[in-house]
């Protein structure tokens, strides 16, 4: 039987639970106490939640995050999104087959008066942006009301397990990002002028200057001097045939059902783009123990961090650069994917596609700012400013510290005698949200006696805890003192320590003290299911990935805080200091199928708005009869008029217009919905929450 349960996870801790029963489609299933629905039903290995009403195709997960409606369900006869949703005890969930019918409903809601609040300052997002934003205006005596939606503070870092790259003093590097958000939220639950709501959404900015709350499901009004939208940012969906199969969803789903809810959706994983996203998601579900197929790249190039997309190569993961998806595969669920080589303008090239079985593809093929706070918020006129991914898509890292400016810049504007905001933030706030830089040949180290570290860090990236954490400073940084390629030049000790904080485990350690000719070469490990112990053979590799030799482990130190493992191996001289891990998924899981599978679809077969069901060639058309309003397009075909309010589509038709070389000024904007969710109208009466219709 499978497991969908994680059991064991090198860096989360798995910890018991608390049983509960639901129905799903009336059939009884266990589920754990507190988790949403989406998450109780992959549990279950369901992942098909419904069908569409107009081309009854399958319809399941994929943002997880509340901006999409592939999730819906029926709860108790109300249509929700699963993944906002908790199971609860006995709760009757339906698959939504069709259009779902709401309930009769017999009674008047309660109308009983809904609770007003006044704060200074509304920050919509407790991410690492609205965490630092908080922080800095709790600590000048600025009252502030923090709302998230989720039941954790921490947004996106609740989901990473991987350590934080930039430095130590401004962004807690070589820290992992999980544990940087529970710091971040002791700091803002500790500080008295800060007040943190959970399960809390924003849904409403209103001219009188008030924003509409549904706090725990209750409606609330918060007047406010000013709103910061730290909302961070949501996935861009990708256009090829095939895409609307369920089985295709966005990585930062995937770290969720994974990272968050300890969920292995998946047995065999593809992953589409090859920034930061896409590589670590991979990265994140060999540490859950799935596999990873592959990865392909549209541009010659990754463009996340060189040592994410290192890390996966040696732990046996191929990834195709210049590829694109030619088809996903499938009945209801996908089954494989088809990719191509492109050529510099992105033109497939035929005969070189190649089918891989897999039974989810996640889509990591950029972010887009949460930015519809801010559009109402200045219609309304209230003073608002934004910080994090909501501001400018950036690593983690970055937007923790433009929160921080954001947040400072908050308290000038509401007391303008607070101190002025530092140059120098300014300038390290450009430095971590830097594009990687140069890449490096390799050169080792001449030295092949006593203890040396082997980096094998070779692009620059914003990162230097290498350097900061060495105590015998023997890490040195040329040039830029963050950007610049960290060099060994100094009197190692052999601690470890530069092996446990690097973000990227692009450093080993080579020990000829007791045998020259055969050393021991120390690697940062943290791929717990592949469990190696003292005695076992590995595959050493190099950093591309190529099996350089069988050796023999021969120690493992296990640091119970920081868990990177420190596996030892016994290498001949000649390849330890090329040595950077060892192979972890072997090369037959990543076979292509004998025949590719070309299902004769066309890119204007491919889904553009999954909630109403609209291909590309159908807004292609129209754009070529010479529409290029979307709000035309909405009133033809209905794409963005679906429950997401084209947050998914919205995309993809502006996609297509510059494809038809429509200039972006003839392009009229879509009218969105002055309400960011969907709210049951009876909420708006019963300052109580009690009617769910
Ligand atoms: S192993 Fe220790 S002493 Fe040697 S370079 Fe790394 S941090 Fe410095
Ligand atoms: S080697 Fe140093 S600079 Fe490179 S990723 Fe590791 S810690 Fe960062
Ligand atoms: S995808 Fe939701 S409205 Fe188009």
């Amino acid at each position: 039987m499978i497991e969908y349960r994680l059991k064991k996870h090198p860096i989360l801790p798995i910890e018991d639970f608390q049983e509960i029963t639901f129905y799903w489609n009336k059939k009884p299933l266990k589920a754990k106490e507190g988790e949403v629905i989406s998450s109780a039903l992959f549990a279950n290995g369901i992942s098909i939640f419904g069908h569409h009403h107009k081309d009854k195709s399958a319809q399941g997960m994929f943002c997880a995050n509340g901006q999409c409606a592939k999730c819906a369900v029926i709860a108790n006869g109300i249509p929700v999104k699963s993944c906002m949703t908790k199971v609860k005890e006995n709760m009757f969930v339906e698959s939504v087959e069709g259009l779902p019918e709401l309930p009769d409903v017999e009674e008047k809601p309660d109308i009983s008066d809904i609770e007003e609040i006044e704060t200074d300052v509304l920050i919509i997002g407790g991410g690492p942006a609205g965490l630092s934003a908080a922080i800095q205006l709790g600590n000048h005596n600025i009252k502030t009301l923090l709302i998230d939606d989720k039941d954790k503070l921490g947004g996106k870092l609740v989901l990473q397990t991987h350590k934080f790259f930039g430095s130590v003093e401004d962004s807690y590097a070589g820290t992992r990002g999980i544990e940087i958000g529970n710091l971040l939220a002791n700091k803002v639950e500790e500080n008295e002028n800060i007040t943190a709501w959970t399960d809390s959404i924003a849904i409403f900015v209103f001219h009188d200057k008030k924003a509409g709350i549904l706090k725990n499901n209750v409606y609330k009004l918060v007047s406010t001097k000013v709103i910061l939208n730290a909302a961070g940012a949501r996935e861009k969906f990708l256009r090829f045939p095939g895409n609307t199969l369920a089985g295709i969803y966005g990585a930062g789903a995937f770290q969720t059902l994974v990272n968050r809810d300890l969920i292995r959706p998946t047995e065999r994983l593809f992953i589409v783009g090859g920034g930061n996203v896409g590589l670590i998601a991979g990265y994140h579900a060999l540490q859950a123990g799935i596999e990873v197929v592959g990865l392909i790249e549209a541009l010659p190039k990754c463009g996340g961090y060189k040592v994410h997309a290192d890390k996966l190569k040696r732990l046996g993961v191929p990834i195709y650069t210049s590829h694109t998806v030619l088809c996903a595969n499938g009945e209801e669920t996908v089954s494989s994917i088809t990719i191509t080589k492109i050529t510099k303008d992105f033109t497939p090239i035929a005969g070189t596609e190649k089918t891989f079985a897999c039974d989810t593809i996640l889509i990591a093929v950029g972010l887009e700012p949460v930015n519809e706070f801010t559009a109402e918020a200045e219609k309304a006129g209230i003073p608002i400013f934004a910080a994090g991914d909501a501001l400018e898509i950036a690593e983690a890292s970055s937007a923790m510290f433009n929160g921080k400016i954001s947040g400072l810049k908050v308290a000038k504007f509401l007391e303008a005698d607070i101190e002025e905001i530092p140059h120098e933030w300014y300038e390290k706030a450009e430095i971590l949200k830097s594009e990687p830089g140069a890449e490096l040949p390799q050169i080792f180290p001449e030295q092949d006696k006593g203890v040396l570290p082997i980096i094998h860090c070779l692009q620059e990236i914003p990162c230097n805890p290498c350097i900061t954490i060495c105590p015998t400073d023997s890490i040195k940084i040329k040039d830029d003192p963050i950007m610049g390629l960290p060099n060994y030049e100094g009197e190692c000790i052999g601690c470890g320590k530069c092996l446990t904080i690097c973000p990227g485990l692009a450093i080993t350690l080579v020990d000829y003290r007791k045998d020259t000719e055969n050393p021991v070469v120390t690697v940062p490990y943290e791929v717990g299911n592949y469990a190696v112990e003292k005695g076992d053979f590995v595959k050493a590799v190099n950093i591309d990935g190529d099996i350089l030799a069988k050796v023999k482990v021969v120690g493992k130190v296990v640091n119970k805080q920081n868990k990177t493992q420190l596996i030892r191996l016994k290498a001949p001289k000649e390849i330890a200091k090329k040595v950077v891990a060892f192979q972890v998924q072997e090369k037959s899981v990543s076979k292509p199928l004998k025949e590719p599978i070309i299902s004769g679809l066309m890119d204007d077969d491919s889904m553009v708005c999954l909630c109403e069901r609209v291909t590309a060639g159908e807004i292609r058309n129209l754009i070529k009869n010479g529409i290029t309003d979307l709000n035309q397009i909405k009133a033809i075909t209905r794409a963005g008029m679906g429950p997401c309010g084209s947050k998914t589509c919205d995309n993809l038709i502006r996609q297509i217009m510059r494809e038809q070389r429509i200039p972006p000024n003839k392009v009229i904007k879509n009218v969105r919905r002055p309400v960011f969710v969907e709210v049951p109208l009876g909420k708006f009466a019963d300052g109580k929450g009690g009617c769910d219709e």
